[in-house]
């Protein structure tokens, strides 16, 4: 008989939502859980409330439920060692243990990890105090751009590509002196600014093995054609297509499968995503960052994109078991747009109703981020980034079409979305 079990997913984003959409399809779920959730994931699911970056509290909520299977969605239980605490509990968990999140938790780490296995990134310095690192500015031009990085995780804010060395300097001040990051900034990362497109490839890694997700654009700018601040992303598109299957196979050979291979040398056992955030450069691909977790908003449109049961596939790298025969490729594009509230990623109002009494096409689904309900149960927008519009369809243009006709209905007062997600650019 087949196994039936109860699956705990912990976070409260769009991401979240979409593995709970996925885990409620699937012949082998009992019942999902989330915790903490939001207003969109409890019409869905129960939701139970939990610090998310206390490992023990999610491992005690994890045992009083009973769970069989958990998922881990955000970066901060991860790094916290919230699998670790899982595992000692007997519970079998998706995501890699605390030694793996360091790829996340820790730049500095990441970076000596790539230059020690020769795996193309850009020029660095890793420093802890602030003379030796504005000695090694120095080493730049005084025009032009540096990239300066708090070590630890800083919720995506922890970044300056700063236009020159006085910028960069006022930075490094920033977070060794002034401690603008709190710990987060106790060791910092000055790197060269690596000039090519931004693209990102998904790994899903079950010890020695790893199988590749679709590929992923994501627009992090606020406005459209890439300008403005950045955001927490405003859309995305899987498979990316302006990668040609060339460089997607460069990608795999230079840096995935040295990758995979560094883990055994360290004895690193990775089992979840790795998400490889990368520079298209003239030399070819480089290593920007590692996240250890899935990407959001790709999540939304990713887990979609593949043939077989989401369920047995984060079982199989959970357990380390053989990944040869998934993630096969539906063939299809889908493209995801963000509702963001009026004002984001600056102020912004909460608290605004939402409606979603709209037919959506088929291959559209909506998914929720910064959504609650309120004390009487009526749905609300709770955060910056409200709904996520998933589209997909056979091909990129007919994914587009899609979306943006499910776009153009009024969910909330005030919402506003990129035009041009997923629109043709050219090839590089
Ligand atoms: N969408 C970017 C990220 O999840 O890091």
């Amino acid at each position: 008989m087949q196994e039936r079990i109860k699956i705990l997913v912990i976070g409260s984003g769009g991401r979240e939502h979409a593995i709970v959409k996925e885990c409620l399809k699937s012949p082998l779920t009992s019942e999902v859980i989330v915790a903490p959730g939001n207003g969109g994931m409890s019409q869905d699911a129960r939701c139970l409330p939990v610090d998310v970056s206390d490992p023990s509290a999610i491992a005690k909520l994890a045992k009083n439920e009973a769970v069989d299977f958990a998922i881990i969605g955000p970066e901060v239980p991860l790094c916290a060692g919230a699998v670790n605490q899982l595992e000692a509990e007997d519970i079998t968990t998706f995501g890699p243990n605390k030694k793996a999140a360091r790829f996340e938790g820790s730049k500095t780490y990441t970076k000596d990890f790539l230059a020690k296995y020769k795996i193309p990134t850009a020029r660095y310095g890793n420093f802890s105090e602030v003379k030796p690192a504005l000695e090694y500015l120095g080493t730049y031009p005084e025009i032009g751009r540096i990239v300066v990085k708090a070590s630890g995780l800083a919720a995506g804010k922890g970044v300056l590509i700063a236009e020159n060395r006085a910028e960069a300097g006022q930075f490094v001040r920033d977070i060794l002196e002034n401690r603008q990051f709190g710990k987060s900034g106790d060791e910092i990362v000055i790197e060269e600014f690596m000039e090519g497109r931004e693209t990102s490839l998904h790994l899903l890694v079950s010890g020695k093995q790893f199988a590749v997700l679709p590929t992923s654009r994501d627009h992090k700018k606020i406005g459209e054609g890439e300008t403005g601040p950045n955001t927490g992303g405003m859309g995305v598109i899987a498979p990316d297509p302006t990668i040609p299957t060339r460089i997607l196979e460069e990608i795999i050979e230079n840096i995935a499968k040295p990758t995979l291979s560094a883990f055994q040398s360290e004895e690193i056992d990775y089992r979840g995503i790795l998400y490889i955030g990368l520079i298209l450069t003239t030399e070819g691909p480089k290593v920007l960052e590692f996240n250890v977790r899935l990407g959001d908003p790709e999540t939304q449109l990713i887990l979609p994109l593949f043939e077989e049961d989401t369920v047995e596939v984060f079982l199989a790298a959970a357990r380390g078991n053989s990944l040869s025969k998934y993630l096969t490729p539906t063939g299809q594009s889908a493209i995801t747009v963000v509702l963001a509230a009026n004002g984001y990623p600056d102020q912004y109002e909460t608290g605004v109703p939402i409606t979603l009494d709209v037919n959506l096409p088929e291959g559209v689904d909506v998914i929720h981020a910064g959504t609650k309900l309120d004390s009487n149960g009526i749905l609300e927008t709770s955060g910056g980034r409200v709904l996520n519009i998933v589209a997909k369809a056979d091909n990129a243009a007919k994914a587009f079409d899609k979306v943006y006709s499910a776009c153009n209905h009024r969910y909330f007062d005030g919402q506003y979305f990129r035009k041009d997600i997923g629109k043709p650019v050219p090839t590089p």
